[in-house]
Order: structure tokens, then sequence, then C-alpha cells
């Protein structure tokens, strides 16, 4: 690949080659063992400069100098990206300016797209056919649907228990779908290893180092939107850790290439029964990661992830960034997913509320001193999982056809 110099582990700090390999650092193995993209940022930087100069372009391509992509033909051929990003002056008493990234927008709904536009890319360069993934239900739909864009066969392992919506987008796509008896995290194993036995390209989280290039594109593009002035703090909710391990980055390499001034502090958002990476966090002091995993419980399933693949990733870069992590419960998840979608009209699933949620606790412990601006990545629609969205909200006023029925469902209510 002509912009990238190498792929370098997260642990051991060994470097391959752009072409060496497809996944992990085979000494450090598959969750230790991470790759990052390292791109030569000199040249890379000229040529992004020259390509987003002038106003917001609304198309991912214009970051293909700090994306793993020769060929731009072989992304899908849908629109992923260019996604709006809202003001949210309702708040706006107690910091500066509230910016909401709606990604809900995207093909198949969800910030996943951004990381699977590229995997079914690097596929398609490799004259590969057949791409598996393991997911909580949003990458899986991601990379049904664009997989079926690009006429490639999708082979999908998710749990059971993920939100019907999600499996019958699956479905629909035409992917050939194992819901699996099981975790998440389970669900995963059995991918890695049914991937190997039957040499299927691998979409799951962590594994692919493109994976997080997708996922900073949210990023860059809120940078882009704001004219190269991003926020201050940024929220997003967190579970194996590639997207805010992607944000991390972009920020960082917007930085490094004379783009933007500071980079956004990055805050991961998990759910309190799923908080792996935040308690990891918590005892981190620079080093080596230790891998810990836990059982996870929380409704937010998107989220609901006890071992975390992008763990190392999600801890270091955001103990770089000057970040931090934050957990939310299932109940301010609910009031959050309401007050969003009441207050702005944008219709969240769970675990994308989780990061609105929040930035909700943070502001109400006063942790922002008034000045500050925020973003907020809103990575999932609320439609993929309506039984969790009904925990917030009443029964409608269900009535015969009669105006009578309507004159006495208003006086009750009065
Ligand atoms: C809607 C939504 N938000 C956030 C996340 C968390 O992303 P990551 O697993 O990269 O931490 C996911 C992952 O599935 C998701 O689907
Ligand atoms: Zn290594």
């Amino acid at each position: 690949m002509k912009n990238i110099t190498g792929l370098r582990c997260v642990s051991c700090g060994k470097v391959y080659g752009p072409e060496e390999l497809d996944y992990t650092c085979p000494d450090c193995g598959p969750r230790k063992g991470t790759l990052e993209v390292v791109y030569d940022y000199e040249s890379s930087g000229k040529e992004f400069r020259e390509k987003v100069k002038g106003s917001f372009a609304e198309d991912i391509k214009n970051y293909s100098p700090l994306l793993p992509i020769d060929n731009l033909e072989n992304l899908p051929p849908l629109e992923v990206g260019g996604t709006p990003l809202y003001p949210f002056h309702e708040l706006t008493d107690k910091v500066n300016e509230v910016w909401i990234k709606d990604d809900s927008g995207n093909p198949t709904a969800s910030y996943k797209d951004r990381a699977t536009m590229l995997a079914v890319a690097a596929a398609r360069e490799k004259g590969i056919d057949t791409i598996t993934c393991a997911s909580t239900g949003n990458a899986a739909s991601s990379l049904a649907g664009l997989g079926a864009a690009s006429g490639m066969e999708t082979i999908i392992f998710v749990p059971k228990s993920a939100p019907e919506a999600k499996i019958t987008q699956l479905l629909v796509y035409g992917a050939n779908v194992f819901a699996v008896d099981a975790s998440y995290d389970e669900a995963y194993d059995l991918a890695l290893k049914a991937a190997e036995k039957y040499g299927w390209y691998n979409r799951s989280a962590a594994i692919h180092p493109y994976l997080v290039e997708g996922k900073k594109t949210g990023g860059l593009e809120m940078a882009d939107q704001l004219d190269w002035e991003p926020p201050d703090r940024v929220f997003v909710s967190v579970g194996d850790g590639s997207i805010v391990s992607g944000l991390s980055k972009g920020f960082k390499e917007l930085t490094r290439i004379g783009m933007i001034d500071d980079p956004p502090k990055v805050i991961g958002v998990q759910a309190e029964g799923a908080d792996t990476i935040a308690s990891t966090f918590a005892d981190y002091t620079g080093g080596d990661v230790e891998l810990q995993e836990q059982k996870a419980s929380t409704m937010a399933d998107s989220i609901a992830v006890g071992k975390p693949r992008d763990l190392v990733k999600a801890v270091k870069y955001v103990y770089e960034n000057g970040g931090e992590y934050m957990t939310v419960s299932d109940a301010e998840i609910t009031s959050g997913l309401t007050e969003l979608a009441q207050k702005r009209g944008v219709f969240a699933e769970p675990a994308a509320a989780a990061a609105y949620a929040g930035f909700k606790k943070a502001l109400s412990e006063g942790k922002f001193n008034g000045d500050e601006s925020v973003g907020v990545f809103i990575t999932g629609s609320g439609l993929k999982d309506v039984d969790a969205a009904k925990k917030g909200v009443n029964d409608p006023k269900e009535i015969p056809p009669e105006l009578s029925a309507v004159d006495r469902v208003l006086q009750q209510s009065h």
C-alpha cells in the first residue's frame, strides 16, 4: 500500500510490512497483538491537506491519504459517512457548544459501516469473496449489507439474543447467519476458530488492523464539519474499544499533520455491567496493558462485551490522548435515549445513547468549566432495538374510531 510504512504491534512494537500479514502479531497473539497502521505522515499529510481544502465535501474518499486503501473503486458502492452534525442548543448554558454526530444515517444504520467499508475493500483488493465476522449485531448487519452491495458472501456469528431487527437485517441482506446460543464473547471465539478452519476472511472487531482506521473517519469528519476546530471533548460509547481507539488515533494524526491544533479529549462511555476497559484504564499508569475480562450484563446489547478485543489500543490510545473512561447505568442509558429523541429528534439505540448519557452524567457532576465545546457520537439507530426504546415511554392510548373517545382521553390527561 503506497501510503503505509508498516503495521506495528501495539504491545511489542514489532513492525511488519504492510502486506506481510492480515491480522495480529504472531508473537503476541490476537488480543494483545493488535496491529496499528503507520503512515508516511509527511507525504500522506501533504496529500490529505490538499484533498480537504475548502469546504466540507461530504465524501469520505477525501480522507484516503490517511486510510489503508489504494483503489477507491474497491469500496462498497454505498454512501458511507457524510453524516450530519447537529448543534444542540438546549444544553449550551452549561457548556459552550454541543454537537451531535448522528451516524444512524449510514447505509446499514450504524457507525460500523465506516470500518466495514475498508474490510470489504481489502478483501476485494485481494480477490476474496467470502467474509465472516462475529458481532453483537451492528458490525454484522454492516458486513451483510456492504457485502451484499459488493457481491460478496457473508457468514455471520451473532448471539442468539441480539435484537430482532438486527438479525432480520442480516437475513434480508442474504447473509449466512449463525445465531449462537451464547454471549457475544463466546460467539467471537467461535468465529475465530471457524475462520481459521475454513479460510474465511475475518472482519471481527479488532482482529483486522484496518477496522480502527475506518472508525477514525467519524472523528475526521467531525473536525472537517467544524472547519478543523473540533470540540474540546468528545463522548463515545465503548464495547470492544475499536471506535474509541479509532477516534483517538485519528485526532492524533490530524494534530501530527497540522490540520488541528489540539486533539479533542476522547471520553469512552461503558455500561456499568460491561466495564472491562474502564476498569482496566482506572489502574493503568503506562506500559503494558494487562488483559482482563468479565461477564457482561447490560441492556445496551451492542456494548455488552466482557472480553474486549481492542482493549490494549483502547487503554493506551486514550491514555496518550489525555481522555478518560466513565460508566453509566442502564437506567441512565434509557433516560438518555428518550431525552435525546425528545429534545433533539435523534433516535439512538441504547449503546449509542450511552454516549449521550455519559455526557449528561459528566455535566451533572460539574465536570465542565462552561467554555468547553463537546461532541457526542451517536453510533446506531434506535430502530435497531425498539423493545429497549419502549422501556423509556408510555404505551399509546388505544381508542375506538370515535371523537368522543379522543375527548375522553384529552379530559383524563388534563
Ligand atoms: C451502536 C454501537 N455503539 C458503540 C459500539 C462500540 O464500538 P466498539 O465495539 O468499537 O467499542 C458498537 C459496537 O458494536 C455499536 O454497535
Ligand atoms: Zn507483538
